[in-house]
C-alpha cells in the first residue's frame, strides 16, 4: 500500500504501518520498499524483519529499486528517501540533488500510479520536494500532494503540555506555518488546551506570554537540531510517528473540531500566502480531502513571521525551478 525506505525513518514507520496503526486494524497491507541500488542489501534485511514479525496484516512486501516497480497502481506514497545534506555542501547544491530525484518520483507517479495517489514527503527540503513531485506529475491532482509539518505541530502541541504538566493530548489546534525549516512559525493564539476539565486558550492558560513568543517558538523551530547535537542523528522514532499522524488523518479525517498542520498548496487560501507555494497549513480533512481552516484572525506578530517564511519558500521555489528544466 505505501513504501518507504530502508532509511532510520522507515525502520520506524513500517511496523506501525504493518501493524495497522494507520490504515486500520483490518485493512490488508502490500508494502512495496524503495530505495537506491546500493542498499538493496540493507533492504533484503528489512524485509526479513517485517516477515519474522508475523503480522495479520501483512500480505505482501516487495523491495525494489525501480520506480516502476514501486509506483505501480499506487495507493499512498510516502517519500522518504532524498539526498542528505554533506559537510560542506551548499544549499542549493542539496536543491539541485533533490530536484533530480523528485522530478523522477513524480513523474514516475504520474506515469504508474492510481490518480487517487495521496501523496506524503517527507525527504527534506520536504515542502519544495513536494511542490517539484507535483509539478512533475500534473495528471495527478495538486491537492493529491502534502508533505509532512506535522513532526513540528506535534513538538508545539507538547511543549505547551510539558509546560501546563497536562499531556499533550489535551492540547490541540495548534498551528505550523510555512517551511519545514527554521523559519516555520508554530502559532499557538488558536490553540486550545484542557486543564481540570475546561477548555481555555493557551495564551490564558500559560501566562506567560514573552515565552510563548520568544522561547517556546524558537524551541520548536530548532528542535530538530537539537535532537541532531544530542542523538547525532536526525528524529527518527518522533519523525515515524508524525507520518503515521498526518496519513492516518487523510485517511479517516480529522476529529471534529480539531484541526492539523500539513504542508499543502496554496492556491485559494485566504491567509495572504503567494499562490503556487508548497505551505504549511492549518487543515481539516474529510473523505480523504483536505480543506483550509477559514476565517482565523491574524495578528501584526504573526502576519511578519508568516510572510517571512513564506519569502523562504518562495526563493527556495524559484531555485528549484531553475534546475527542474535541467534535471
Ligand atoms: N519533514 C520532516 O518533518 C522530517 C523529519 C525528519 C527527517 N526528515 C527527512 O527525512 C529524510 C529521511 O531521513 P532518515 O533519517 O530516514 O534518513 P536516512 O539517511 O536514514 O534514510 C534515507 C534513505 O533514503 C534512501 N534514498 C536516498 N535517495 C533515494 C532515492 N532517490 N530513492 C529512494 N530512496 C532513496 C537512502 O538510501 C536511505 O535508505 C531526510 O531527508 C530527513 O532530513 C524530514
Amino acid at each position: 500500500m505505501s513504501f518507504p525506505s530502508a532509511g532510520q525513518i522507515a525502520y520506524s514507520l513500517l511496523y506501525s504501518i504493518a501493524k495497522g496503526d494507520v490504515f486500520g486494524k483490518d485493512q490488508p497491507l502490500v508494502l512495496v520498499l524503495l530505495d537506491i541500488t546500493p542498499m538493496m542489501t540493507v533492504l533484503e534485511g528489512v524485509v526479513m524483519e517485517l516477515q519474522d514479525c508475523a503480522l495479520p496484516l501483512l500480505r505482501e512486501v516487495i523491495p525494489t529499486d525501480k520506480e516502476e516497480v514501486a509506483f505501480k497502481d499506487l495507493d499512498v506514497a510516502i517519500l522518504v528517501g532524498s539526498m542528505p545534506r554533506r559537510e560542506g555542501m551548499e544549499r542549493k547544491d542539496l536543491l539541485k540533488a533533490n530536484v533530480k530525484i523528485f522530478k523522477s518520483q513524480g513523474a514516475a507517479l504520474d506515469k504508474y500510479a492510481k490518480k487517487t495517489v495521496k501523496v506524503v514527503v517527507v525527504g527534506n527540503p520536504a515542502n519544495t520536494n513536494c511542490l517539484i513531485a507535483s509539478k512533475s506529475a500534473p495528471s495527478i491532482p495538486k491537492e493529491n500532494f502534502s508533505c509532512l509539518t506535522r513532526l513540528d505541530h506535534n513538538r508545539a502541541k507538547s511543549q505547551i503540555a510539558l509546560k501546563l504538566g497536562v499531556t499533550a493530548n489535551d492540547v490541540k489546534n495548534v498551528i505550523i506555518w510555512g517551511n519545514h525549516s527554521s523559519t516555520q512559525y508554530p502559532d499557538v493564539n488558536h490553540a486550545k488546551v484542557n486543564v481540570k476539565g475546561k477548555e481555555v486558550g493557551v495564551y490564558e492558560a500559560i501566562k506567560d506570554d514573552s515565552w510563548l513568543k520568544g522561547d517556546f517558538i524558537l524551541t520548536v523551530q530548532q528542535r530538530g537540531a537539537a535532537v541532531i547535537k544530542a542523538r547525532k542523528l536526525s528524529s527518527a522514532m518522533s519523525a515515524a510517528k508524525a507520518i503515521c499522524d498526518h496519513v492516518r488523518d487523510i485517511w479517516f479525517g480529522t476529529p471534529a473540531g480539531e484541526f492539523v498542520s500539513m504542508g499543502v498548496i496554496s492556491d485559494g487560501n485566504s491567509y495572504g500566502v503567494p499562490e503556487d507555494l508548497l505551505y504549511s497549513f492549518p487543515v481539516v480533512i474529510k473523505d480523504k480531502t483536505w480543506k483550509f481552516v477559514e476565517g482565523l484572525p491574524i495578528n501584526d506578530f504573526s502576519r511578519e513571521k508568516m510572510d517571512l517564511t513564506a519569502k523562504e519558500l518562495t526563493e527556495e521555489k524559484e531555485t528549484a525551478v531553475e534546475f527542474l528544466s535541467s534535471a
